[in-house]
């Protein structure tokens, strides 16, 4: 099957159809991801704090970020995927934007990246779209900066700030990216920039009125119940299933009743021997 390109993703923009996205940061997630029919995959960098563990996405490298985006790719037939560019994969300069965009496509066969920042990633966008790439921008909470924004904080609530994250979605659309995440910023302010651009916002914690939505998948499937921001609905339980499961598993072993003979190999009967006939 063909995968969704950015001309599917800007005619769904156009024909009112809302674009699905999930984050995967591996084959089995990427499998259950397609089987329901989502339209765009993100690796996301959140696979520092999800997959490795980390209270932020700093750490991740571009090559954790090539080897999660070659799995996933596999378990993909029909969904657009794209690759997220860590922190400091992009920030130094338009060329090291370019060359880190062009690792992910060659190596991690992603259709498309995406990084962060607005007015101050615009030259880089722009060389990497030149480049034939497609860019995905990402504004308003922008997680790498968590140090610089004081926290994952919501973003654009005064009105000075909420012009700076306009002007920030404004320039990444010139600079040539066919996709927008709004993160973290209020719902009016996201409508305001989806009404003002022609390409699509995908929306997380920045309300229902932006052209299509992401979650991180754990989140959604409930895997991590410690932890919920507000903008996060559990659609599973996934979390109660598990431990559940891996309990009655330790107990069967334990009691013996694991493994029974319906899930062991036994030696082939031999065959029955030929009467002799004299
Ligand atoms: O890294 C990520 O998963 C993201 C999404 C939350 C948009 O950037």
């Amino acid at each position: 099957m063909k995968h969704l390109t950015v001309l599917d993703l800007r005619k769904m923009k156009a024909d009112n159809e809302k674009i699905v996205m999930v984050t995967a940061y591996d084959f089995t997630m990427a499998r259950l991801v397609e089987m329901a029919g989502v339209d765009m995959v993100l690796v996301g960098d959140s696979l520092g704090m999800v997959v490795q563990g980390h209270d932020s996405t700093l750490p991740v490298t571009l090559d954790h970020m090539v080897y999660h985006c070659q799995i996933v790719k596999r378990g993909l037939r029909r969904a657009h995927l794209v690759g997220d560019m860590p922190f400091l994969s992009y920030q130094a300069s338009p060329e090291q934007a370019l060359l880190s965009a062009g690792r992910l496509v060659k190596e991690g066969a992603v259709h498309s990246v995406k990084l962060e920042g607005g007015q101050r990633s615009a030259e880089s966008i722009h060389r990497i779209v030149e480049a034939g790439i497609p860019v995905v921008g990402h504004v308003g909470l922008t997680p790498q900066s968590v140090h610089a924004m004081g926290g994952f904080r919501v973003q654009g609530r005064a009105e000075d700030d909420a012009e700076r994250v306009i002007q920030d979605a404004l320039a990444v659309e010139q600079a040539g990216a066919f996709c927008l995440v709004l993160e973290g910023i209020p719902s009016e302010l996201a409508a305001e920039i989806t009404h003002r651009l022609d390409i699509p916002t995908i929306g997380i914690g920045a309300g229902a009125d932006c052209d299509g939505q992401v979650l991180v998948a754990n989140d959604l499937l409930g895997m991590d119940q410690s932890f919920k921001p507000k903008f996060v609905k559990r659609y599973a339980n996934l979390e109660q299933t598990a431990v559940d499961a891996m309990k009655a598993y330790a107990s069967e072993v334990k009691g013996g009743q694991f493994p029974d003979a319906d899930h062991s190999f036994h030696r082939k009967r031999p065959a029955p021997r030929l009467a002799k006939l004299y």
